[in-house]
């Protein structure tokens, strides 16, 4: 029995680096997808890499901040399945490195937009489905830097550990209706996002490499893993957690 299967899935950012892994380990894992992307070309290449390797994948083009296109989107995902077993809200954007005091109100405004009430209206259309059904597993994208701060990424830090609180409060309201909420702590993991963050400063990429206690990037596939496996029955008892994959980063 493979770990999702029979599972219908939603996964968020899907044309990105953890989205398009996480979308190949839920097809591999026997999950029926539909993948949301802002982009639809990254949308539609996550899909084709999903079919190549027998996937069933259908997609949506959607802004995660706006919560009529998110509502949109869940809603198919339930006409089509008749239900919504799991949910990867994954899509995530980094905002500029900047100081505080230099951060551009714009910049900060879009982070949140995304990141935070992205987040919000996923999970509250996600939220809507499962606590009708009495079954569902939601795992969000906070980050490391949803425990803990990194200089110059301010918005960023907010809004990751905004994705925390959202999690633990949801788990609460949701435990003893059937419905688990739990997130995943990613280290730099080695995709576009960290790569244009440092393509001006290779001293960045350095550090981010010296933070690491295993002297390596993480991989989107080993995030895509834990996502997996939080969405699985094999977690039964886990909720309201946030799950560390950062080569011991946090340990420090
Ligand atoms: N890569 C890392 O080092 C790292 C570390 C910790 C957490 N994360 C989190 O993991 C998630 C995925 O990151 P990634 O590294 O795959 O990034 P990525 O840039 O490769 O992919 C992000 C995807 O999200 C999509 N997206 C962006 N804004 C969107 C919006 N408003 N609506 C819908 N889709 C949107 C993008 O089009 C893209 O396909 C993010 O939430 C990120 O914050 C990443």
């Amino acid at each position: 029995m493979k770990a999702l299967e029979g599972k219908v899935a939603l996964i968020t950012g899907a044309g990105g680096g953890i989205g398009t892994a996480a979308a190949l380990a839920f097809a591999r894992g026997g999950a029926r997808l539909h993948l949301l992307d802002a982009e639809e070309e990254g949308a539609d290449r996550a899909a084709a890499a999903v079919r190549e390797v027998g996937g069933e994948a259908s997609t949506a083009v959607a802004d995660v901040s706006d919560h009529a296109a998110v509502a949109d989107a869940v809603g198919a995902v339930v006409e089509a399945h008749g239900r919504l077993d799991c949910a990867f809200n994954n899509a995530g954007i980094s905002g500029p490195l900047r100081e505080f005091l230099d951060y551009p109100d714009e910049d900060m405004q879009r982070v949140l937009s995304v990141n935070l009430v992205g987040v919000w209206n996923c999970m509250q259309e996600e939220l809507r489905a499962m606590v009708g059904a009495g079954a569902g597993a939601i795992v969000n994208s906070s980050s490391g830097l949803g425990v803990v701060a990194s200089p110059s990424m301010s918005a960023y830090v907010a809004s990751k550990h905004a994705v925390m609180g959202l999690t633990q409060a949801a788990a609460l309201e949701y435990a003893s209706k059937g419905v688990r909420v739990n997130a995943v702590l990613p280290g730099v993991i080695d995709t576009a996002m960290p790569a244009r963050l440092t393509e001006d400063s290779p001293d960045t990429r350095r550090l981010m490499l010296a933070a690491h206690p295993m002297g390596r990037l993480g991989k989107a596939e080993e995030v895509a893993a834990a996502a997996v496996w939080l969405c699985s029955d094999a977690a039964s008892f886990v909720t309201g957690h946030g799950m560390a994959i950062d080569g011991g980063y946090l340990s420090q």
